[in-house]
C-alpha cells in the first residue's frame, strides 16, 4: 500500500492487524509480545510509545533468581545460542596462551555498536610479545564498510572502531589483563586505527571495570521514546567523567532554550538527509526485515516496526522524501528525552574520532549497567553546513561528534553481529613499501 506521508505528522504502515504485537528476533523468536493498544502513535521509524506500558521484562524475575542462585547467567539463554551474544563469561582461557585469551576478549569487541551496524572492523592478533608486554591487538578500519553518503569522511566509521576499541579494553580489565591502548600507533598506515596491548595478570578490576562489564550484555540502542522518569544526576556525573578520561568533552543539554535550538536543528536535518535520494538509497540497503539472516545491517525490530513494516520500510525510504514525518517525531523525542549529552573534541582529527568511540563505549557500557538505554540524534552532525550550529547549542564543545537521548526504555532485541572468525585476519596486512 502506497504510504502518504501527512504534513509534519509521522507515517507508515498501518498498526499489526493481530491483537497482539510481536518484536522478533532475527531467527523469528519472539522476544516480546505486547497488547497492540499502546498510547503511542506508529511511525516509519518505529513507535513513539509510551516506554512504560511495554517495560515487562521477558523473563520473570523468580526464574532469574533461580538461575543466578545455581550460578548461571540469567539472560543467557534468552539468547540464540548460536548467535555472538551468547557468551559464557566463565569460559575465559586463563591458562592457555595469550592469544586465546585476546580472542576470547574480541567476542566482545564485536558487540560494540557501529553506525547503520556496519561493523566496519577487523583485528589481528599478536602473541609475539615485548618488553612488558604479553600480546597486542591491531584493530583496523574496514573501509569496505563505509557508508559514504551520510559519513563521506569516515568519521563515524572511525568512531565506530572506537567504539568496538572500547568494548575490549572493558573486556580485557575484567578478565585482569593489563591493557594499554595506543591510538593511531604509525603515521604511515591510516587504516591501523589502535594498538591494544595487554599483559595478563597484571590488571587490577575496580568497581568502574566491574560496571563497565555488567552493562556488556545488557547494552541496546533504544530507539522507543523514553520514561518519563529522570537519569540521576549521580550517573550522568559520572558519565562526563568517563569522557574526560579519553579527552573526550561531554555536555549536558541543559535547559529549555539549548534543548529547543537541538530539536529544530534535528528536525531540519532530517528534512535535508531524507530529501536525498542517494542518502534515502544507502540507508535502505542496511534496513532489514526482521527474519533477515544478515550479520549486519539494522533489522526493523530494533526501530520498533513489526514484520510487516520491516518487509516494506526500506522500499518506503528508498522511495518517498518521509522528512517532515521524521522531523517532527524527533524534535518530540528531543523534547522529552530525560537526558541529552553531546560529545566533543578539540580537534577534528581521526584519533579524535577514535578517543570519541571509546568514551562513547564506556559511557553507553555503564549507563546500561544501570538499566539505561540510550540513542543517537546525529543527523545535524552528519550535513557538514549544519554542523558547526551543534556546537554552539552547548558551551565547551568544540567540535561536535556525537548526540545522544537517555532514559529508561523498554527491552529491545539485540541486533545481530559478525562473529569474531569473520573480522579477524589471520596475516597482518602488509606494511606499506618505503619509497
Ligand atoms: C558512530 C555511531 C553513529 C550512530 N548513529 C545512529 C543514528 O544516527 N541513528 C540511529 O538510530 N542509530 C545510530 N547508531 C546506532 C547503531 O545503528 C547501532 O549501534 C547498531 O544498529 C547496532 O545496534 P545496537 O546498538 O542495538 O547493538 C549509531 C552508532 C554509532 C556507533
Amino acid at each position: 500500500m502506497p504510504l502518504k506521508p501527512t504534513k509534519r505528522g509521522p507515517v507508515g504502515p498501518p498498526a499489526h492487524s493481530s491483537g497482539r504485537q510481536e518484536i522478533l528476533t532475527p531467527d523469528g523468536k519472539v522476544i516480546e509480545s505486547v497488547p497492540k493498544k499502546t498510547r503511542g502513535r506508529q511511525g516509519l521509524f518505529g513507535r513513539i510509545r509510551d516506554a512504560k506500558a511495554d517495560s515487562s521484562p521477558a523473563t520473570s524475575a523468580g526464574t532469574k533468581a533461580k538461575k543466578a542462585a545455581k550460578g548461571l547467567d540469567p539472560d543467557l539463554d534468552a539468547v540464540d545460542p548460536n548467535s555472538p551474544w551468547h557468551i559464557d563469561e566463565r569460559r575465559f582461557p586463563r591458562y592457555e596462551p595469550i592469544a586465546s585469551q585476546l580472542r576470547f576478549c574480541l567476542k566482545y569487541a564485536v558487540l560494540a555498536p557501529s553506525s547503520h551496524n556496519s561493523q566496519p572492523w577487523k583485528f589481528h592478533v599478536d602473541a609475539s610479545g615485548g618488553e612488558g608486554v604479553a600480546g597486542c591487538v591491531e584493530v583496523f578500519a574496514d573501509r569496505t564498510r563505509a557508508i559514504p553518503v551520510a559519513d563521506p569522511h569516515d568519521r563515524e566509521l572511525a568512531i565506530s572502531v572506537g567504539c568496538a576499541i572500547g568494548h575490549l579494553t572493558a573486556a580485557l580489565r575484567h578478565y585482569k589483563l593489563a591493557e594499554r591502548v595506543a591510538v593511531m600507533p604509525d603515521a604511515k598506515r591510516h587504516d591501523l586505527l589502535a594498538h591494544v596491548f595487554a599483559e595478563p595478570g597484571a590488571g587490577e578490576t575496580n568497581v568502574r571495570d566491574a560496571l563497565l562489564f555488567a552493562g556488556m550484555l545488557k547494552r541496546r540502542t533504544v530507539r522507543h521514546a523514553f520514561e518519563n522518569r529522570p537519569v540521576p544526576e549521580r550517573l550522568a556525573n559520572e558519565l562526563i567523567e568517563i569522557a574526560k578520561t579519553h579527552g573526550v568533552d561531554c555536555a549536558m543539554v541543559a535547559g529549555a532554550r539549548p534543548r529547543q535550538m537541538l530539536g529544530k536543528l534535528v528536525a531540519e536535518a532530517d528534512e535535508v538527509q531524507l530529501a536525498s535520494r542517494s542518502f534515502r538509497r544507502e540507508l535502505a540497503l542496511w534496513m532489514h526485515h526482521n527474519r533477515s539472516k544478515a550479520h549486519d545491517g539494522i533489522p526493523g525490530y530494533a526501530m520498533g516496526m513489526n514484520e510487516l513494516m520491516s518487509l516494506v520500510a526500506p522500499l518506503v525510504v528508498r522511495t518517498f522524501d518521509v522528512g517532515h514525518g521524521r522531523a517532527a517525531q524527533d524534535e518530540q523525542l528531543v523534547e522529552h528525552s530525560p537526558l541529552l549529552l553531546i560529545l566533543g573534541t578539540k580537534d577534528d582529527s581521526q584519533a579524535s574520532w577514535v578517543r570519541t568511540g571509546m568514551a562513547l563505549s564506556h559511557i553507553l557500557l555503564r549507563a546500561a549497567a544501570e538499566g539505561v538505554g540510550a540513542s543517537y540524534l546525529n543527523q545535524p552532525i552528519e550535513v557538514d553546513a549544519l554542523r558547526p550550529r551543534v556546537a554552539k547549542v552547548m558551551a565547551g564543545i568544540e567540535h561536535a561528534q556525537i548526540v545522544l537521548r537517555m532514559g529508561f526504555g523498554p527491552p529491545v532485541a539485540h541486533t545481530p553481529r559478525r562473529p569474531v572468525d569473520e573480522v579477524l585476519m589471520q596475516a597482518e596486512l602488509p606494511k606499506p613499501k618505503r619509497k
